[in-house]
């Protein structure tokens, strides 16, 4: 894609985010690398139902910003981004929202790592949350980087969820899965609690990921993160 269909691309995904309700007032941001390994990134401090072509800025990994309209600065949140792309040389694009009801889990400091819906299990595997940090600083690059190595997307304590993939639509796809998930697990839970996929059946799913040619990026395999169970591991550990 050239510069111009990667800036238009980026304001259909905000506009989507809002229209999704994802994001109220100035919440959220988004990210793309470009080839020369500078980054387009969103504006701070603005609603991503106005994003606009021009009003992207294109900054460096040092935060130094070489593109932008005057008065548009770059996401508060743009050192969270960088990180991912440092963790990830894999990573083309990266998506912080605060979709609802997954939003709603990282605010009541539950996971979602329940392996109960085939699509989720072979997408994203455990959802984690990272530790809490304060937005803009670098408490919250730290708190995820852990978690890098083996997520696409994470719950951020108290905040919202970010998610990063090769290119900015599989990012975008995957915070979808995410909220989507969040609200069936959640509608699960009223109806009286999920039931938990066989581990065979599960190993069955984890298996068949490598052959669905659309799956990228990283996976857990079987992790839990809520109060033990076979397979917990969580990186904060010993942190
Ligand atoms: P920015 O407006 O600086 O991108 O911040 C929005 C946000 O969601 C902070 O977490």
């Amino acid at each position: 894609m050239n510069m111009a269909e990667v800036r238009d691309q980026i304001c259909d995904v905000c506009h989507k985010m809002w229209q999704l309700g994802w994001v109220a007032a100035n919440d959220g941001n988004v990210s793309v690398k470009l080839d020369d390994g500078s980054f387009l990134v969103t504006p701070t401090g603005m609603s991503k139902s106005f994003i606009t072509p021009e009003k992207l800025l294109r900054v460096d990994e040092d935060l130094n910003v070489l593109d932008g309209l005057p008065g548009c600065r770059p996401s508060s949140e743009v050192k969270m981004h960088i990180r991912c792309y440092q963790e990830r040389p894999d990573v083309g694009a990266v998506v912080h929202a605060h979709p609802p009801t997954a939003t709603g889990y990282a605010v009541a400091g539950k996971s979602l790592d329940e392996y109960s819906m085939i699509e989720t299990v072979i997408c994203l595997g455990s959802i984690p949350i990272t530790p809490y940090g304060t937005p803009s600083t670098y408490e919250v690059p730290d708190a995820i980087a852990p978690y890098l190595g083996q997520h696409d997307v994470v719950l951020l304590q108290n905040h919202g969820a970010l998610s990063v993939g090769c290119d900015l639509i599989t990012a975008y796809y995957r915070m979808e899965t995410l909220e989507l998930f969040a609200k069936i697990s959640l509608t699960a839970h009223l109806l009286g609690g999920a039931q938990e996929i066989p581990r065979p059946q599960i190993d069955k799913l984890l298996h068949l990921r490598e052959n669905y040619y659309h799956v990228t990026g990283r996976h857990p395999g079987y992790k839990k993160y809520n109060g033990g169970g076979e397979g917990r591991d969580d990186p904060r550990a010993g942190l």
